[in-house]
């Protein structure tokens, strides 16, 4: 009897702790259960099924908000999406635009793709330009897609001293001053920096446009000439130099040009229309061409080497 009752307690202990081990399994795999779905639940687990690498989720996370991740989610993995995120003058705004950009032209550098569509060099001249943004003042930006008022002028014109300038030309007044620091410090370094060009009204542009297209025709023109109302002459604040015995084809041989290439940042001026970016600013190389800026603006446009158009649209533009 005794051995009977004893069995039977050893039979329920057993069953007691089957009951407690199919408990914890039973606890365990709700816990692995939950904690599975919790991750697929995870950016991590949706983007690295969408394809992407560990590097590029990371990177993803780091700098895209949760709102942005989730539109990502609902498309396509693009394996461009963090080259193009890693680019210097990456704009958010404009990802659809560079990765549509590539598509149409897959041997594009990144690098180009981006300041091609930041500035919007893939649009019409011209036809697709608006208002020229006139809040600004020495950083207003000129180019083919912006365009001034036809009676624009600017309020402070000053007259240029024959001294600086061959014939009689205005200029601003601040863009001035700076040129006679440039003009006094090329001087005591032995060279001579002479304006050819200041201020052109609108008038006086659709004259200079007008006797090109005579000369060279409607295309070789508009690499050459702003139309009028797109011109930084008419802003007063760029000019053209030259130097004794130079003409416009020859300047970049001189040893001005060497200087201004050296110097012209420090008095806020940029070349503004560089060799080898005619696809950025839609003219042709012109080495006397400058355009006051401010100092700061200069400085970097300089050092980093880029256009204004592209400093434009990524630090000022909206
Ligand atoms: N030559 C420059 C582009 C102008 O006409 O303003
Ligand atoms: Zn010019």
């Amino acid at each position: 009897m005794a051995k009977k009752k004893y069995r039977l307690k050893k039979k329920n202990i057993a069953i007691a702790i089957s009951l407690v081990i199919i408990i914890i399994i039973g606890i365990v795999s709700l816990v692995k259960m939950k904690k599975e779905l919790d991750y697929k639940k995870t950016y991590e687990y949706k983007l690295t099924e969408l394809g992407y690498k560990e590097d590029d989720i990371e990177y993803l996370l780091d700098t895209m908000s949760d709102n942005e991740i989730d539109d990502l989610l609902l498309k396509d993995r693009n394996d461009y999406l963090v080259p193009f995120m890693k680019q210097e003058y990456f704009k958010k705004d404009h990802l659809e635009d560079y990765l549509k950009y590539l598509e149409e032209n897959p041997k594009e550098d990144l690098s180009k793709v981006v300041s091609i569509i930041n500035v919007g060099a893939n649009k019409k001249a011209y036809d697709d330009s608006h208002d020229a943004d006139m809040s600004r003042d020495i950083d207003l930006l000129m180019n083919k897609l912006n365009k001034l008022p036809n009676d624009y002028e600017p309020e402070d014109l000053v007259n240029i001293k024959n001294w600086y300038a061959y014939g009689s030309s205005r200029m601003r007044k601040e863009a001035y001053e700076r040129f006679i620091d440039m003009f006094n410090a090329a001087k005591e370094d032995g060279v001579t920096l002479i304006i050819n060009s200041a201020y052109r009204s609108y008038a006086d542009q659709e004259k200079t446009y007008n006797s090109y297209i005579v000369t060279y025709g409607q295309e070789k023109t508009d690499k050459m000439a702003a139309r009028p109302g797109y011109s930084e002459h008419q802003t007063g604040l760029a000019v053209d130099i030259t130097t004794y015995g130079a003409n416009a084809s020859s300047f970049d041989t001189t040893e001005a040009f060497k200087w201004l290439q050296n110097n012209a940042h420090r008095y806020g001026y940029i070349l503004r229309y560089p060799k080898d970016k005619e696809d950025l600013t839609g003219y042709s190389y012109e080495s006397w061409h400058y355009r006051y800026v401010g100092e700061e603006i200069a400085n970097y446009v300089h050092m980093n080497n880029i256009t204004y158009d592209e400093y434009y649209a990524y630090y000022i533009e909206k």
